[in-house]
């Protein structure tokens, strides 16, 4: 097995991680982006490719090719570069299959089904639970690991896990579980499969909240780290305990900022979606989150 190599690009107005994995030295230079972040100001309604530029700029100085544009889920705090990457460098766009349970959550909210099809067609792929695939000389599969959305994906490729907001840094904890289709039933179980990887699995995630003046920004840690240290699983916290703290906890929690414009550009695949006499448009819709 080929062990990846990762570089993660961190965003700080939304503390997401973004990754490009690849394999070093190896003559295939196909490489894949993880949950890429455009810049938006819910104010102006303005976008800015800062965060992505990043990532753009260091596939093309590697000299690398992008094969796959991966979403580990619909996110709800920012809005996904992978429509501009895609642009830029080309590659698929995918996710997995649940998506079509968020598409279909959110259609009475957004009624966009005319330029976001509720059967996930503005994905260039759907993944299958356990659906293997290859980036250039690298192995990897997904696990369904809901429970923050219906949709989240963990992505393994060789020996390294990208988790998107399953499990955060051990200090840090674990994603809420608020959204619609959210459920911390199926967040406990999710984390659970994830420990069960072997103990040395490099588990990138998808945000980091560092605790405040304690360390800055990080990106990586381990199965072995997380079962040992992790504040809302580690130590063998039952599913019982857990349920209760993660509901409790997430009770009352303010939407995040970019709540209505992330969900709906993220839903298509990061397109603003059908233009009128050449403007596009983010829908806020009155009273119904
Ligand atoms: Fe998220």
């Amino acid at each position: 097995m080929i062990s990846p190599d990762v570089r993660g690009f961190f965003d700080p107005v939304t503390a997401t991680w973004s990754y490009v994995v690849w394999a070093e030295g190896h003559a295939d230079k196909r490489c894949a982006v993880i949950d890429s972040v455009l810049d938006y100001d819910i104010h102006s309604g303005r976008t800015k490719t800062t965060s992505v530029d990043r990532v753009i700029e260091f596939v093309r100085k590697k000299g690398l090719s992008v094969e796959w544009v991966l979403e580990t889920h619909i996110h709800a705090d920012h809005l996904t570069g992978s429509h501009y990457i895609k642009k830029a460098l080309g590659g698929r766009t995918a996710i997995s299959r649940h998506i079509l349970k968020v598409l279909e959550a959110w259609q009475p909210v957004f009624h966009n089904e005319h330029d976001t099809p509720l059967e996930g067609y503005q994905f260039d792929h759907i993944f299958a639970d356990e659906e293997a695939f290859t980036i250039g000389p690298l192995q990897a599969h997904i696990i369904h690991t809901p429970g923050h959305t219906p949709a989240d994906t963990t992505y393994i490729i060789g020996d390294a896990a990208f988790v998107g907001d399953a499990i955060f840094l051990p200090d840090v904890g674990t994603g809420r579980c608020d959204f619609p289709g959210g459920s911390a039933d199926d967040s406990y179980d999710s984390v659970q499969k994830i420990l069960r990887l072997p103990e040395n699995t490099r588990i990138y995630v998808g945000h980091d909240y560092p605790p405040v003046g304690k360390r800055g920004a990080q990106c990586m840690t381990t199965v072995a780290e997380q079962k040992a240290h992790n504040i809302r699983v580690g130590g063998g916290v039952s599913k019982k305990d857990y349920v209760e703290k993660r509901n409790r906890d997430d009770k009352g929690k303010d939407v995040p900022k970019l709540l209505l414009p992330s969900i709906q550009v993220n839903l298509r695949s990061g397109d603003f979606g059908t233009a009128t006499q050449g403007v596009q448009y983010v829908k806020l819709p009155v009273d119904k989150v």
